[in-house]
C-alpha cells in the first residue's frame, strides 16, 4: 500500500520524506489556506521534496474552468496530480484532463457510485473520504471496502482507492486488510503509525542490559 502524507506544510513533508516511507502528498484548499502561503509555492516546493504523486486542487466549479487551471497546475511539475470534486462537472473535467495526459484524482467522494463514475471517467485516484462519513455515523471503511469489491469485478477500472480524511492508525490498518491502494494520512497520524509502548519497553530493556556487558560493538 502506498502511504502519502496528507498536508501542504514543507516541514512535515521534508520530515516525513526523509523516512523513505512517504510515496506522495496531497493537498486540498483548505490545508494549503492553513499554511498562508502562494499556492504555486507550496506546490513547487513540494515536487522538489517528493518524486511521488502531489495532489493539487482546482478551485474552479464549472467545466472549462476546472480544466483551464487544471492544465495550468499540471504545468508545474510532472507529478503534479490535479484534484476535481467528485460533481457532474468533475467527472466531465477529470474526462477532459485525463484524455489529455494529465494525472486526476477525483475527491470528495462518498459512496460507491461516485467512486464508479470516477473511475469511468478516467480518474487515476479517487479520493472516498472515510473520517467525514464516520464523523456522521455512517461505516466509512465500508465504503472502501464496497468500491474495492466493485473495481475488482471489472479489469478496465485501474483507478486506484486513496482512502483520505484519516483520524487514526486503525484507519490506515483497515484500508491494508481491505486492499485500497493508497492512504493519505495526515502528519500527526503518520507519526503514530510506527510507534508501540512495549517496543519502546523493550529497547529500554535490551540498552539497560547490553551496557551492562561493557561492550561496543562499533568499536568506542
Ligand atoms: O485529503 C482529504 C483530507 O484532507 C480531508 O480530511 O480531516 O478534512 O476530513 P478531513
Amino acid at each position: 500500500m502506498k502511504f502519502f502524507v496528507d498536508t501542504a506544510e514543507i516541514v512535515d513533508i521534508r520530515e516525513l520524506a526523509a523516512t523513505g516511507l512517504v510515496d506522495g502528498v496531497t493537498t486540498n484548499p483548505s490545508l494549503v489556506a492553513k499554511t498562508g502561503r502562494d499556492f504555486f509555492a507550496v506546490l513547487r516546493d513540494i515536487c522538489a521534496v517528493v518524486e511521488g504523486p502531489v495532489s493539487a486542487e482546482v478551485a474552479a466549479t464549472e467545466h472549462d474552468g476546472m480544466v483551464r487551471e487544471g492544465r495550468r497546475l499540471a504545468e508545474v511539475a510532472g507529478n503534479i496530480v490535479v484534484k476535481v470534486p467528485l460533481t457532474w462537472d468533475g467527472l466531465k473535467a477529470c474526462r477532459t484532463l485525463a484524455q489529455a495526459g494529465i494525472m486526476v484524482n477525483v475527491t470528495l467522494c462518498f459512496s460507491p457510485n461516485q467512486a464508479l463514475f470516477a473511475a469511468k471517467a478516467g480518474a487515476k485516484f479517487v479520493s472516498p473520504f472515510v473520517g467525514r462519513l464516520d464523523d456522521v455515523s455512517q461505516d466509512g471503511m465500508a465504503l472502501i471496502r464496497d468500491i474495492r469489491l466493485i473495481f475488482d469485478n471489472y479489469a478496465a477500472l485501474t483507478t486506484e482507492i486513496l482512502v483520505a480524511s484519516i483520524r487514526h492508525p486503525l484507519h490506515v490498518v483497515e484500508a491494508a486488510r481491505i486492499g485500497a491502494d493508497a492512504c493519505t494520512v495526515p502528519p500527526a497520524v503518520m507519526r503514530r503509525l510506527a510507534n508501540h509502548p512495549l517496543t519502546d519497553n523493550g529497547l529500554e530493556a535490551f540498552l539497560t542490559d547490553w551496557q551492562k556487558t561493557g561492550q561496543t560493538i562499533a568499536g568506542a
